[in-house]
């Protein structure tokens, strides 16, 4: 397996510049890096933050953010620091291909297992979100919160004013009949912020999952489907007939513009996982009034995994701080506090539901009763190299919408990356 990331001279320069938050009384710090920026991140992340600091007062913390959804910036910043041997203490990661792949096969981790067995979190996070982040019987990361990849946003209000009702789940048929309605009465029907392509590949990610289904998708990457079966060029064909309905200045926004001209009225629809709600709450918001939700077309027995971890760095430079960090990450309480800001829900089963609105007790359930899938746009399904491959494969399929040339590209890239694991 490669890593295709470059570790160029900027990387190192974004690096050095790193914000500092908070007051070093003792000296004692804590280096915590991730690609939280936007408004609903930030303040996310600024809540684990205030957790930490109340189970380990007088630590100085060093935030180390590198801006761009979806960590596409971040990454190379993050690698060419881990291969420089400066690391963070702690970085944000996906599970799965990107956790176990990229980090831990590098020998850039130390395991956590223990802090499982003495904080009990064997018992209450489920079986299967621990074995995406375990290797050899070593357990390498603590999740903050599990996000929702496949959900379509919605202004309420242009909804209702151009006579448009979104029931509990819709075909993709219902959705383009909504997008013609809306066209005609001069509303972008779709936001798109793919300055950064993944918010693209994102649209196609939910797309092909609502086209192929869930069995279809686990079938795709143990390799017995084809990445050019019919449904997957039908699955292209139908991003391709979406990408038809999305804003002109698309690939000058990013993901967080979009969600915010969907807020404000510009367009009616954006696809993206559940951070998108965290905008929404920062921009205080209301639940089933401004906004509304339901699962991207033909997805709704589906849940596409997103979720962020912490790791603690071989070597870490403040390892006893880290090791308390993991600990709050890990906690009921700054779980509740923190995923109520950011969209995802807990990874505890017994995090207090009644501490959570409507959009997050939507997603629990459809947690406990939807088929699980990882994501291949956030690095938990496939191997860096196949997902830098799809989003190339998408970069091209935008200005050619191409349905040959994309799968074309994706059964390259599955080849390719069978031979290099
Ligand atoms: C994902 C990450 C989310 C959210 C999103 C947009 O990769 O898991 O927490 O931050 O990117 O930046």
């Amino acid at each position: 397996m490669k890593l295709r990331f470059p570790l160029t001279a900027l990387a190192f320069l974004l690096a050095a510049q790193f914000p500092v938050t908070g007051f070093a009384a003792g000296g004692k710090k804590l280096e915590v890096f991730s690609w939280w920026t936007s408004g609903g991140e930030a303040a996310a992340l600024d809540a684990l933050f205030q957790a930490y600091r109340k189970a380990d007062p007088g630590v100085e913390i060093i935030n180390a953010t590198v801006a761009g959804g979806g960590g596409s910036a971040a990454r190379p910043v993050l690698q060419a620091r881990l291969a420089g041997g400066n690391p963070p203490d702690t970085w944000q990661s996906h599970p799965g291909w990107e956790l176990l792949g990229q980090y831990v096969a590098a020998n850039y981790c130390e395991p956590i297992t223990d802090i499982y067995q003495s904080e009990g979190w064997d018992k209450v996070v489920p079986k299967g979100l621990i074995d995406l982040m375990t290797k050899d019987g070593q357990t390498y990361a603590v999740l903050v919160g599990v996000h929702r990849g496949n959900v379509l946003w919605y202004n309420k209000k242009v909804l209702q004013k151009n006579g448009i009702n979104v029931g509990d789940k819709v075909t993709f048929d219902e959705f383009f009949a909504a997008a013609e309605k809306l066209k005609s009465a001069g509303v972008t029907p779709l936001a798109v912020g793919d300055s950064g392509i993944w918010a693209s590949s994102q649209l196609f990610e939910n797309t092909l999952l609502g086209t192929v289904g869930p069995q279809g998708w686990t079938a795709l990457f143990n390799g017995k489907m084809a990445w050019d079966d019919p449904k997957v060029k039908q699955a292209a064909e139908t991003y391709g007939k979406m990408l038809g309905y999305q804003n002109s200045d698309h690939s000058a926004l990013t993901w967080d513009q979009a969600v915010k001209a969907v807020m404000e009225g510009r367009c009616a629809f954006t696809s993206m996982g559940d951070w998108a709600y965290g905008e929404f709450a920062k921009a205080k918001l209301k639940d089933n009034e401004d906004f509304g939700w339901v699962a991207h077309p033909g997805t709704d027995a589906a849940f596409i995994i997103v979720a962020d971890g912490f790791t603690l760095a071989k070597g870490a430079p403040h390892r006893d701080e880290c090791v308390a960090w993991l600990k709050t990450c890990g906690s009921k309480d700054a779980q509740e506090a923190f995923n109520p800001l950011k969209g995802s829900i807990p990874t505890r089963t017994d995090a207090d539901k009644s501490k959570f609105g409507p959009y997050h007790n939507w997603s629990m359930t459809a947690f406990g009763s939807a088929q699980l899938v990882p994501s291949v746009v956030h690095g938990e399904a496939a191997p860096a190299a196949f997902q830098q491959a799809l989003n190339d494969a998408i970069t091209t399929f935008v200005v050619d919408k191409n349905a040959n040339n994309l799968t074309q590209a994706l059964v390259q890239a599955a080849k390719e990356s069978e031979t290099a694991q």
